[in-house]
């Protein structure tokens, strides 16, 4: 029996932020720039750009750029309400009138209130269930869950716990993120109640990504996702990435040498964004009154960006950090972000088909009916039409 698959992917998230597919693009520093959203839009999935690491003057441009490249604001915006910059993120937001905005420390009920009242979309991505409570509590529209083996900064609580337990606790759409890469992730997730996932890791992993081919390299020859782990070393806080020997380096070095490694790559991040040596003391400054003991970590973490510059922006992966979902174990190709779209919603479509049918195989009695059958045995495999393999990529 042929079967209109086209409901099955029709969710709130596709209601909501207008796109083809449940499927997000999330926001990663340095990676999640105006050409990744345009082809993520383009291919029917909703993108947010990574305000947090556009420079103040360049920020407003990327907009642009994107609403001129997809003819409309069908894209968000993420930020941090810390970084120097936020209130133009919001201000402009809310001037553009972007579908969505997504963060982690959030803004306050009346920023939130500016966003509702302008028909801006809150999203804010929770890693524990209280933080998702507490979120949908000061105004949320909808949350993204990201389980524990999500790329970045990360909680410590798996995809498949975290999910249940927010889906039970809150009333808004949730959006599943942390290990997703395939069609049958997404049909799990939308069986489970999401409303769509939403990818870090496999939207860097992609040719439209911006990220240098020679750490691409390192991403798709990680095949052990022990591999890609967690490490508190680079600013005391939960940080998954792929396992280097500068974190190795960092890991193992004393307080003293752990701040001679925090100076030495805050000079190169003087040296190449030309900031001046008063802003470096006054880091240091600070770091030294709240807490000399932690001086270090207030350093690198002050120091962080050059730490991604190096390995995402410059190519030298072994001298910065290569922040990274586990997933990344399980990607072993390049895609354009149509192609990782299109494979995904088309196998997630044929999983869903397959358990309708099942479903609807029954016996009459209410017994098991017909054994259940894999859909790859039914439907062939479609996740990966045309893989552009490493070395052609741009
Ligand atoms: C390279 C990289 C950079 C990231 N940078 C940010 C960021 O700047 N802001 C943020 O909110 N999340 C950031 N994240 C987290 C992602 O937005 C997303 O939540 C996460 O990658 C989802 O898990 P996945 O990697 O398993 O898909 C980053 C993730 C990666 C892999």
């Amino acid at each position: 029996m042929s079967r209109d698959t086209s409901a099955l992917l029709r969710t709130p998230l596709t209601e909501r932020l207008g796109c083809r597919y449940p499927i997000v693009q999330t926001a990663m520093g340095w990676v999640a720039d105006a050409n990744l959203v345009i082809a993520t839009t383009r291919a029917g999935g909703f993108g947010f750009l990574a305000g947090a690491t556009i420079a103040a003057e360049r920020l407003e441009g990327e907009i642009q750029k994107v609403i001129a490249a997809t003819g409309g604001s069908n894209f968000g915006l993420n930020f941090h309400m810390f970084q120097d910059n936020a209130a133009q993120c919001v201000d402009l937001a809310i001037q553009y009138r972007l579908k969505a905005v997504s963060y982690g420390r959030g803004p306050d009920k009346k920023t939130i209130a500016r966003f509702k009242a302008a028909g801006v979309l809150c999203i804010p991505t929770v890693g524990a269930l209280k933080h998702a409570v507490k979120a949908v509590e000061l105004g949320a529209d909808m949350l993204t869950i990201q389980g524990g083996e999500g790329g970045g900064h990360t909680g410590g609580v798996p995809t498949t716990i975290l999910l249940p337990q927010v889906l039970d606790a809150v009333k808004v759409p949730v959006i599943a993120a942390g290990g997703y890469s395939t069609g049958r992730g997404l049909a799990a997730a939308l069986a489970a109640g999401a409303a769509g996932i939403a990818m870090g890791t496999r939207f860097m992993m992609t040719t439209d990504s911006p990220t240098p081919p020679a750490t691409l390299q390192r991403y798709v020859a990680v095949d052990d996702p022990q591999k890609i782990r967690v490490t508190l070393a680079v600013d005391g806080m939960r940080h998954r990435m792929i396992d280097n020997p500068f974190i190795r380096r960092l890991e193992a070095a004393s307080p003293f040498g752990r701040l001679a490694i925090a100076l030495k790559s805050a000079w190169h991040w003087k040296r190449q964004t030309g900031m001046s040596a008063g802003h470096m003391l006054g880091v240091l400054r600070r770091a030294i009154k709240e807490d000399p003991s932690t001086v270090s970590q207030t350093v690198m973490s002050a120091n962080q960006p050059v730490l991604l510059q190096r390995s995402m922006v410059e190519g030298f992966p072994d001298e910065g950090i290569l922040p990274s979902g586990q997933v990344a174990a399980a990607i072993g190709e390049l895609q354009s972000c149509r192609q990782v779209i299109e494979g995904i919603a088309g196998e997630a479509e044929a999983c869903l088909a397959a358990l309708l049918a099942r479903a609807s195989d029954a016996a009459p009695d209410g017994g098991p009916g017909k054994p259940f059958v894999r859909w790859p045995e039914v439907v062939p495999a479609s996740s990966s039409p045309n893989p552009i393999p490493l070395e052609t990529a741009p």
